[in-house]
């Protein structure tokens, strides 16, 4: 039985640094007319309570979003980010309608999005959506939330083995996020064998992965393993917030490799993440790297 619940970590600086280049990735996305499948591969929930018991109780979105949540000097792709965890927010009314978030108006946080809902913000009508949730708890709430429309399927299943289902999508255009919790040590090595089987069969597909920074070998390696398998460009970016507890353990960062990723990504990043490591540091040797090659 699955422990991880990311109920307990939503929020947190490394769902900043995914979902911001999701944002952007999705947006790129979306500049093209043809539709596109997106597959979540690790759904999760896909919505979390900040004020419910599992996030209060290690309350990390307080390192996380909190604290890009008001600032007015945001740049501008943060602000983009930070306006649609805004709009995540603002509750459907009794009829049903989903408020606007007028200009200047900050509302309380108190919910984050996951991925999926993020990504439904941003996809079209035409676009498809995959998810797989294998916690069954986590996998009914996203087919409550998400069920119900043809162009979107939720799989209570290993998402490491339904990827080669998805791909090659019909018609020929997709995005994939693959965001294992690592809970077992076996996701680091199955990441790599399920991509590589995966840009076999759709060599051209857009493919982001989201990895921890951790003081584990796997996690050092993995943006290595990452590059051989890529076949033509790929980009790494790496967050470091804070650096190991006493006893050598924690979360102290995460990274993003992104397979075939938008040509504007790069520069993006450039200009967001100076802004990341000051506003998200938790000791004075955060940093950041960016890596790229070019497809
Ligand atoms: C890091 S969380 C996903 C968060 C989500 N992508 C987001 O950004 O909001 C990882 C999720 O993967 C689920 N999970 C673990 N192993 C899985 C597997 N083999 N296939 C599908 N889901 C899995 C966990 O239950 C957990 O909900």
């Amino acid at each position: 039985m699955l422990a991880y619940r990311h109920a307990f970590h939503a929020g947190n600086h490394a769902d900043v640094l995914k979902h911001l280049v999701l944002v952007q990735v999705l947006r790129y996305m979306a500049e093209k007319d043809k539709p596109y499948r997106y597959v979540d591969t690790h759904a999760g929930a896909g919505g979390y309570l900040l004020k419910g018991q599992q996030a209060q109780k290690t309350a990390e979105y307080r390192e996380g979003i909190n604290r890009l949540w008001s600032r007015p000097d945001l740049p501008p792709l943060v602000a983009d980010y930070v306006r649609l965890v805004q709009e995540f927010n603002l509750q459907p009314g009794e009829d049903g309608v989903q408020p606007v978030l007028e200009k200047g108006m900050t509302p309380p946080l108190a919910l984050y999005p996951g991925s999926p809902s993020i990504a439904r913000q941003l996809l079209r009508r035409t676009d498809q959506m995959r998810m797989f949730e294998l916690h069954p708890t986590d996998a009914r709430t996203l087919a409550a939330h998400f069920g119900g429309n043809k162009h979107v399927q939720i799989f209570n299943e290993d998402g490491f083995a339904g990827l080669k289902g998805q791909v090659p999508p019909n018609p020929r255009r997709g995005l994939v996020l693959m965001d294992p919790s690592y809970e077992l040590v076996g996701d680091y090595g199955k990441v790599i064998a399920a991509l590589r089987e995966a840009v076999v069969r759709f060599a051209e597909g857009v493919y982001m992965v989201w990895y921890p920074q951790v003081s584990r070998v796997e996690s050092a390696q993995l943006p290595k393993r990452l590059m051989a398998l890529s076949p033509k460009g790929w980009l790494h970016v790496r967050l470091t917030v804070s650096q190991p507890g006493e006893r050598g353990f924690g979360l102290t960062g995460s990274g993003m490799f992104i397979i075939n990723p938008p040509w504007t990504l790069h520069a993006q990043l450039k200009e967001v993440m100076p802004f990341l490591v000051e506003t998200l540091a938790q000791f004075d040797g955060a940093s950041y790297v960016i890596e790229e090659q070019p497809a």
